[in-house]
């Protein structure tokens, strides 16, 4: 059953007014379960862990049943997910981790195509251990990975791929799975970026066979949280960096000082939403997931499905309204009939109009967008964009409408005419 956008945008109070929200992609607005559970945590059993007393024990319980859920999320088990500030420092942190394993004679492998969370630790990382970087380009006439380039690298026999799971920047979903396979029999370990995709797609870290993968609550309606993935192996054999009277155990080892617990449960809040969504919408997967007791994984396959119809449909409509205004140009993939492989973000470019004005104009019409680099600098620059303001970012998430996208063409035709 398709989505029905009223109750689903009944569930977002910062939807109640009259902005648009295109900037997606740097942030969703908070679903309401999220935003009652932090609270409910804070008044009703805010406490540091591991404490012999209610409030701590309460604490500590809703850290279990949110791992649980982000494990659910991932298809990964508990242990298998560390909770941080938010992707970039939970990817530093892990690249500390990894430093043992690499010296001089060893390459990386990072994308163009990457936001450059998922470029700049690698790069650090390199210089210190004095490790060679390979770099991956991408198509600039469709916003496609360089897949052949990716198997020169491979060649070399890098220690670690990094790739993103879709560009923030044009959109694309990359071949992850395909990618990681390359990548394994290439002997190398696979980081995969999930930030992007993670509002819009189901994310099944088994099924990608990937060794690591990060994603943020922040992207997909809930609170500002990172969450990692490790296969549960590698974390075992990784050192970690913590002090000594924390947790031994994995996950815990990695994950430093006093939990965010507010985070916790609104992630927690968040991923019952989802679940919700899935009860009520969506169609049932082609194969059930297995390992399933509470059924939920089933339920956020089918959220994700209703999800991405509903996003197709606004891609298409993004798609046809930006293409209909004078002098635009659209980067990254733009034939309606390869949409599957992107999510609903596109970057534009209006003749000369630069892209920071477009966005204080959009905004005097409540529309909220992106412009500049949004961090994928290595894509703004292989665009050639890096010193003419970039691009122009509007994203379409499941509470986007067509009344959205039928009112950013009308602004975006008043600038145009400007
Ligand atoms: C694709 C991608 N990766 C990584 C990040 C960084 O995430 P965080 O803000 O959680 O560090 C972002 C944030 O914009 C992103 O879009």
């Amino acid at each position: 059953m398709a989505l029905d956008l009223e109750r689903v945008r009944h569930q977002f109070p910062a939807l109640a007014g009259n902005a648009v929200f295109l900037d997606n992609p740097g942030g969703t607005q908070v679903v309401k379960n999220c935003l009652d559970r932090m609270l409910d945590y804070l008044i009703e059993a805010n406490a540091n862990h591991d404490g012999a007393f209610k409030t701590s024990r309460e604490s500590d319980a809703l850290a279990a049943r949110a791992r649980q859920a982000a494990a659910d999320f991932l298809n990964a088990r508990p242990e298998e997910v560390v909770f941080g500030a938010n992707m970039t420092t939970l990817t530093f942190h892990l690249s500390r981790s990894l430093a043992p394993r690499l010296g001089p004679g060893d390459s990386l492998v990072v994308t163009r195509l990457d936001h450059d969370a998922n470029i700049s630790p690698w790069l650090l990382l390199a210089r210190d251990r004095g490790a060679e970087i390979l770099w991956v380009d991408f198509h600039p006439e469709d916003g496609t990975l360089d897949l052949a380039d990716l198997d020169r690298a491979l060649e070399k026999k890098p220690k670690l791929v990094a790739v993103g799971y879709a560009s923030n920047a044009l959109g694309t979903i990359n071949p992850v799975a395909d990618i990681a396979a390359r990548a394994r029999a290439a002997g190398a370990l696979v980081f995969v970026d999930a930030v992007h995709y993670a509002p819009h797609g189901p994310i099944d870290a088994a099924a990608l066979g990937c060794d690591f993968l990060a994603c943020s609550a922040y992207k997909f309606f809930g609170p500002h949280l990172g969450l990692l993935y490790g296969r549960r192996e590698l974390l075992e054999e990784l050192p970690a960096y913590k002090v000594r009277p924390a947790d031994d155990r994995v996950p815990f080892r990695f994950e430093t000082g006093t939990p965010n617990f507010e985070a916790l449960a609104g992630l927690l809040g968040t991923i019952e939403y989802l679940e919700e969504l899935g009860t009520r919408f969506g169609e049932d997967p082609e194969a059930e997931p297995a390992d399933d007791p509470s059924g939920r994984k089933r339920k956020l396959r089918r959220a994700a499905a209703a999800v991405r119809a509903h996003e197709r449909t606004l891609a298409a409509a993004m798609f046809e309204t930006l293409q209909a205004i004078p002098s635009m140009k659209i980067f990254g993939l733009t034939d309606p009939a390869r949409f599957d492989e992107r999510v609903a973000t596109f970057s534009f470019r209006l003749g000369d109009v630069p892209p920071r004005r477009i966005a204080e104009e959009l905004d005097r019409d409540g529309i909220y967008a992106w412009d500049g680099h949004y961090y994928a600098l290595e894509t703004v620059r292989r665009l050639g964009l890096e010193d003419k303001g970039g691009m122009l970012r509007v994203g379409a998430v499941h509470y986007n409408t067509l009344e959205d996208i039928a009112r950013l063409g009308r602004s975006l035709a008043r600038i145009a005419k400007a």
